[in-house]
């Protein structure tokens, strides 16, 4: 009788707290993670997955799974703290104001809004119950594109500093059989190499220390796929990345039961952050898109919400250019300037862009050894100034644009001898140099104003200029700032207060000059993140520019970004036809970085007409959606495809990826996708080498059915290497 009593009791007393427990939907179209409080007021994520018809049965999907306790932690924490007995990775670790390491975080309240930017913003407070200490967990929900994007806000009221060892922007948990992550990386000219593994028990890390140029050696891109691995049209995704310029760091964790936690934020690297009472320490986003039908999917949602919602102009126009960097290198004048303006001219393009080597003057910016931070007209080049040749640029009808990279210095340089406290060197120790320079110390103010005023000398002298690229070369060594230690501040701090100060800088260029084109370039692809693409309206993904790398890498980068933030130039980096090479270029903001006057009649004939051709089919490129068609990791050849919003155009771009004479690249037709069944179509075969006849029939109307089932073959072969189709609807 007694046992029954008990008994009683229990039961009674879970449902009553049981009653209590909030469950917070976090929810797109596609997807829905449910958190939930447990008894004791912690919050757990209880499901992520396909959205569950009824709201009313979110309450039963816990009661499913044993995922709780297992002794050494919560495994689906939905932020895990350190210092109590959770021992699997800790998405925060601090020190309290008084010395004590541990932290406990418990649901205080959430609230939902919806946000100007057609988001739903979820946020939820946890707080400590022995410390002042509480944290924020941010959700904004793009509905619609399925874009989640991530981050916490951490303070405390003690009386004296907490130190944050570790602040990851999410502690993601995902139920599963395998999981496969995708990551990219490699090194300069060969950044966002693909490798694709099982993660099996224990901790897959992938992170950055480089301060500056992050990303150079490890992309902040990943695919984390479920059940198998990535597929274009099937499987559930999550592909995104930090959107932080600087150091971060990736766990992702199998638990003993097979699911994974995936914690991701900045490095905690060399980066204890002294946080002082009332300040609030904000995480950068995890940006982050969820598909059930595979990466396809996935990223064309994620170009849309690129365009729509964070790059500057996503969904306006670009400048096609002409760049002088392999062209010249730094061995150039205003007459082979002015020369290489007529060229731009003659092939089409918007603009001409002067790369490196335009300044300095005591140390001439001749070579990579000199000059660099001497923003000043180097005379003996330049005798008429910038606006001599933006002038001369306007005249010859096309518009004019510069490379300046205002975050470094050389050592020889008059930067350098007057303001060696703006550098970022450690006093004691002999200085170490990548490309010859070292970098400005950002988390100064006063360099911040030097770094603007770069920008501001140049825009506001020459209104007419039309064109930023805004390089960044060199990672930090010896990472110790003369200002941070004037101040007070931990030199711990050294990346994150960069970083802050490169924003605020950015802020400033934007406030003053919204409209100018900005490209992102960081020694090649060092840097493309989501923060950075609020102020840049394009970057620069590899100084390889040889067109069958390009091939794979372009393919690589269009998981994460729309073609109208990826510029490509055609340039003497390969053998490979003039015809290939403009064709991979056309994939996304096409450029060129050659002699145009040295080409021969034909490849000029050719080159003029491919400009042309991209004009007429830009549009479709840069705000289309994009098909990954056929893949080259597993093909012969690469298949793409832009298709507009009425789905009445589209574009088809074939490349032979293995010039072996066994290739198979053209023996089954392309399947297109994103047409519509009903319409009707016809083929036509652009940017065909003067003296080569297209074997397709441009009369021939094909319905958009048949195209999606059967598709065509562009007969890609030896002597064929690559083919751009165009798609047109006929009434
Ligand atoms: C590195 C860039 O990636 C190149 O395109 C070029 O601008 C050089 N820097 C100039 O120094």
């Amino acid at each position: 009788m007694r046992r029954i009593y008990l008994l009683t009791i229990v039961l009674l007393l879970s449902a009553v707290v049981y009653a209590q427990e909030t469950i917070i939907p976090i929810s797109t179209n596609n997807n829905l993670m449910l958190l939930q409080t447990s008894r004791d007021g912690r919050l757990n994520t209880v499901y992520f997955g396909e959205p569950l018809v009824n709201e009313s049965e979110y309450a039963a999907v816990a009661r499913g799974y044993n995922l709780s306790d297992n002794n050494s932690a919560i495994n689906n924490a939905t932020y895990t703290t350190a210092g109590t007995w959770n021992l699997v990775e800790p998405a925060i670790e601090v020190i309290q104001s008084d010395g004590n390491t541990s932290l406990e975080l418990k649901y205080v309240s959430h609230s939902a809004e919806t946000t100007s930017d057609n988001a739903v913003l979820t946020t939820i407070v946890l707080e400590d119950a022995q410390y002042e200490f509480q944290v924020k967990l941010f959700y904004k929900a793009w509905t619609n594109e399925n874009v989640i994007e991530q981050w916490t806000e951490i303070k405390h009221n003690q009386k004296d500093a907490v130190t944050l060892k570790k602040f990851a922007s999410t502690n993601l948990f995902f139920t599963g059989n395998e999981f496969y992550l995708t990551s990219f990386g490699n090194e300069w000219a060969k950044e966002m190499q693909r490798n694709e593994e099982k993660l099996t028990r224990g901790i897959k890390s992938i992170d950055s220390k480089l301060g500056t140029r992050a990303h150079l050696l490890q992309s902040p891109n990943f695919i984390l796929s479920f059940d198998g691995k990535a597929a274009e049209n099937n499987g559930t995704v999550v592909l995104g990345q930090l959107a932080w310029s600087s150091n971060f760091r990736y766990d992702f964790e199998v638990d003993p039961q097979g699911n994974v936690r995936f914690i991701a934020g900045i490095n905690p690297f060399a980066s204890e952050y002294e946080l002082q009472p009332g300040e609030l320490f904000k995480t950068p986003g995890l940006v982050y898109v969820v598909s059930h039908k595979g990466t396809g999917e996935a990223s064309r949602n994620l170009h849309s919400w690129a365009r729509d919602y964070r790059v500057l102009d996503g969904n306006g126009e670009r400048l096609t250019l002409l760049n002088n960097w392999e062209a010249t290198y730094f061995d150039f004048d205003e007459d082979k300037l002015t020369a290489l303006f007529k060229d731009a001219k003659e092939l089409g393009v918007d603009l001409f862009l002067l790369d490196d080597g335009w300044f300095a003057n005591k140390y001439p910016r001749n070579g990579d050894t000199a000059g660099l931070g001497d923003w000043q007209e180097n005379k003996k080049k330049l005798p008429h100034g910038i606006g001599y040749l933006v002038e001369e640029a306007t005249k010859e009808g096309i518009k004019f644009g510069i490379w300046i990279e205002p975050e470094m210095v050389n050592p020889k340089s008059e930067l350098y001898e007057n303001h060696i406290d703006w550098v970022i060197r450690q006093p004691e120790r002999p200085e170490k140099y990548f490309r010859n320079q070292l970098v400005l110390d950002l988390s100064n103010p006063e360099v911040q104003d030097f770094v603007f005023g770069v920008v501001d000398k140049l825009l506001s002298e020459n209104p007419d200029l039309a064109f930023i690229k805004w390089d960044c070369n060199s990672v930090i060594y010896n990472a110790h700032s003369a200002y941070l230690e004037k101040e007070g501040i931990p030199q711990t701090h050294i990346y994150i207060e960069y970083t802050k100060g490169l924003y605020n800088v950015m802020e400033r260029v934007r406030e003053k000059f919204p409209k100018v084109p900005i490209m992102m370039c960081s020694g090649g692809g060092g840097r493309g993140d989501y923060e950075l693409f609020k102020y840049f309206t394009e970057f620069w993904p590899s100084d390889d520019t040889d067109p069958l790398e390009r091939v794979f890498m372009q393919w690589n980068y269009s998981y994460f970004f729309p073609s109208i933030v990826t510029d490509c130039h055609v340039t003497d980096w390969s053998d490979l036809s003039l015809k290939y090479r403009v064709d991979v270029s056309s994939m996304g903001k096409l450029g060129f970085d050659i002699v145009a006057h040295e080409l021969s009649e034909n490849d000029l004939i050719f080159a003029k007409q491919a400009v042309q051709n991209y004009h007429s089919f830009k549009d479709v490129v840069w705000h289309g959606d994009q098909y990954r068609l056929v893949n080259p990791y597993e093909n012969d050849f690469a298949s793409l495809m832009y298709v507009n919003e009425e789905k009445s155009r589209a574009v088809v771009f074939n490349y032979l990826s293995n010039f072996r004479y066994m290739q198979t690249a053209s023996v089954l037709p392309v399947k297109f996708a994103g047409l519509d069944p009903t319409k009707k179509y016809t083929i036509k075969e652009l940017n065909v080498y003067p003296g080569r006849r297209s074997w397709i029939d441009a009369e021939k109307v094909y319905s958009g059915d048949f195209l999606m089932k059967v598709g065509i073959n562009p007969h890609i072969t030896l002597r064929s290497t690559s083919v751009v189709l165009e798609v047109n609807e006929v009434e």
